[in-house]
């Protein structure tokens, strides 16, 4: 009886969740107040990175910019203060060295104070098929893309689960939920990025910290150089998405404090057919070369 009610509560909650999910499709949550929030973006000195440290300063946040490439940084901090008139904070750091990252984060907490809002956006490819790829790139894309985000958790969600306040932002990327030829070393870091934030997302919600919330963003190829020399099959169905909307929809999504952000839109119905396709092992893999969906796309890595 017991075990007839719990299944019955679950189909219910379930269905409840859904029903509250379709609504919010139609009538999405206000737009939360950053401004006075203490965001930290690594990889802040080019592509989107630069773009969303730009959106969250006219936002009215205080931004602290963590980069490898410390000119880009500067400009970033500088185009900051001459659009903005704000001041924001620059320090250089590999984000894949533990113990810089440690070291530069108890600078941080001296000279500027906690963050609340941590955007894990710092990436690297490799763009080599994997048995050309050398060993020591497919481990920094490793330690890159996703080793760096156990570390900035350890050095700054500890202050937000104290305020029970904050905000977890992983950009990891549609190769995190689908395999791609040409990009198994990335695809594995991506797809690490995702399990282990959405599983950070269900450890604090047990613990009852409902206040720090986590936004999973997986964007298609987006025009920022990183792929240089990529194309799209069907630019259609899937577009290569501007730098400046890819950078508009993940602030609009933080701020609406939304879990998954898949863009563009047809990401989805791609998952949808690769769930369908998985059962039939057989087939499964030759369903996803016609949908290619990233590297439909990756001419280049395969010249
Ligand atoms: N461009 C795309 O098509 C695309 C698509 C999906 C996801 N993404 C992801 O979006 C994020 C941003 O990409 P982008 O297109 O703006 O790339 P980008 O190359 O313009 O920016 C990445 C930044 O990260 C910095 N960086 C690299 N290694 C670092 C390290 N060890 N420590 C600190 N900083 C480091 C670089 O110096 C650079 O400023 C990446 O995580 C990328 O994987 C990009
Ligand atoms: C947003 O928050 C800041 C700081 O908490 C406050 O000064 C400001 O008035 C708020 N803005 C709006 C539109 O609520
Ligand atoms: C997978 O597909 C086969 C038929 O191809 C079907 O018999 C089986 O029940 C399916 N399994 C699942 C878990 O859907």
């Amino acid at each position: 009886m017991n075990f007839l009610l719990e299944t019955l509560q679950v189909l219910l909650m379930s269905l409840v969740y859904s029903l509250e999910a379709f609504v919010r499709l139609f009538i999405p949550p206000r737009k939360k107040n950053v401004s006075g929030e203490i965001v930290l973006l690594t990889g802040a000195g080019s592509g989107i990175g630069r773009l969303m440290a730009l959106e969250f300063a006219r936002l009215g946040a205080h931004l602290v910019l963590w980069d490898i490439n410390e000119d880009g940084n500067k400009e970033t901090a500088r185009m900051i203060k001459e659009t903005h008139g704000a001041r924001a904070y620059t320090y250089t750091c590999d984000c894949s060295d533990r113990e810089e990252v440690y070291r530069i984060a108890n600078q941080v907490k001296r000279e500027v104070g906690d963050i609340t809002i941590l955007i894990n956006n710092a990436g690297i490819v490799t763009g080599k098929k994997f048995l050309e790829s050398p060993d020591s790139l497919i481990e920094k894309s490793m330690e890159v893309n996703s080793l760096s985000h156990f570390w900035m958790y350890k050095a700054f969600l500890p202050a937000m689960i104290a305020a029970n306040h904050g905000h977890l932002v992983s950009i990891a990327s549609s190769a995190g939920l689908i395999g791609v030829n040409g990009l198994a070393d990335y695809c594995a870091s991506k797809f690490a990025a995702v399990g282990f934030a959405e599983s950070m997302a269900l450890e604090l919600l047990a613990m009852g910290c409902d206040g720090v919330k986590t936004t999973i963003v997986c964007p298609f190829f987006i025009n920022t150089g990183m792929f240089d020399g990529a194309n799209t099959k069907w630019p259609r169905i899937m577009p290569i998405l501007e730098p400046e909307y890819a950078c508009r929809k993940i602030v609009d999504a933080v701020r609406r404090e939304q879990v998954y952000v898949y863009m563009p839109r047809s990401i989805y119905i791609a998952i949808v057919l690769k769930k369908l396709s998985e059962n039939y092992t057989g087939t499964c893999l030759q369903c996803q070369r016609l949908l290619e969906i990233e590297s439909a796309c990756i001419s280049y890595l395969t010249q």
